[in-house]
């Protein structure tokens, strides 16, 4: 994984963030999956928590996190630095997370990538280059908010970015016409009963 930093330029002051009721009991759900006195295992999903109601994570977010797992803030940051899902300021309403590690660059990330950079407006849409997505299989691979689009080129991530722009939500998955991961062209094995 990447560290991801944002310029403190970039970053709005937000003044106070708390959980909302119905996301305060999301939590304690997460937290009861861990022994007593081991809450803090359940951060990335409280964390996430957080980044979805808010949008981003603020500081002060981070901060109500910290508290709530009754760990040290700075241990809070160090996870939400370090994991690319985590946006340490506001993003666009669609996040476009390229793969750009080997797989996904041998099978065409750089054109993909400059696509999504050429579409990033800050508003509709904001781009981040990310580590293997585990996806390689159906490289190259973008993750679009919480879906992922594979086997993409550059016509095909303009026409996922088009349909999004018309406020649609284009089918995930390969964008060429195969079965999830299998062979393009069909089966290969197991071809009768
Ligand atoms: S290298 Fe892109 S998904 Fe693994």
């Amino acid at each position: 994984m990447a560290m991801i930093t944002a310029d403190p330029k970039d970053v709005p002051h937000v003044e106070h963030f708390a959980f909302t009721p119905e996301n305060l009991v999301k939590a304690q759900g997460w937290i009861s999956h861990y022994p007593a006195g081991r809450q803090a295992s359940a951060v990335i999903a409280v964390l996430d928590l957080a980044q979805r109601q808010q949008g981003w994570l603020p500081r002060v977010a981070m901060d109500a996190v910290a508290k709530l797992l009754d760990m040290a803030p700075i241990r809070v940051y160090e996870i939400a630095t370090f994991y690319t899902m985590f946006q340490l300021k506001p993003r666009g309403k669609y996040l476009l997370q390229v793969c750009t590690t080997t797989p996904c660059w041998l099978r065409g990330s750089e054109a993909v990538m400059k696509a999504c950079q050429h579409a990033a407006d800050g508003e509709t849409f904001s781009v981040q280059e990310v580590e293997c997505l585990g996806g390689c299989v159906n490289a190259p691979v973008v993750q679009i908010n919480d879906d992922f689009y594979e086997d993409l080129d550059e016509t095909s991530i303009n026409k996922v970015l088009d349909a999004f722009r018309r406020g649609e939500t284009p089918k995930p998955g390969p964008q060429v016409n195969r079965q999830t991961s299998a062979p393009i062209g069909g089966a290969t094995t197991l071809r009768s009963e």
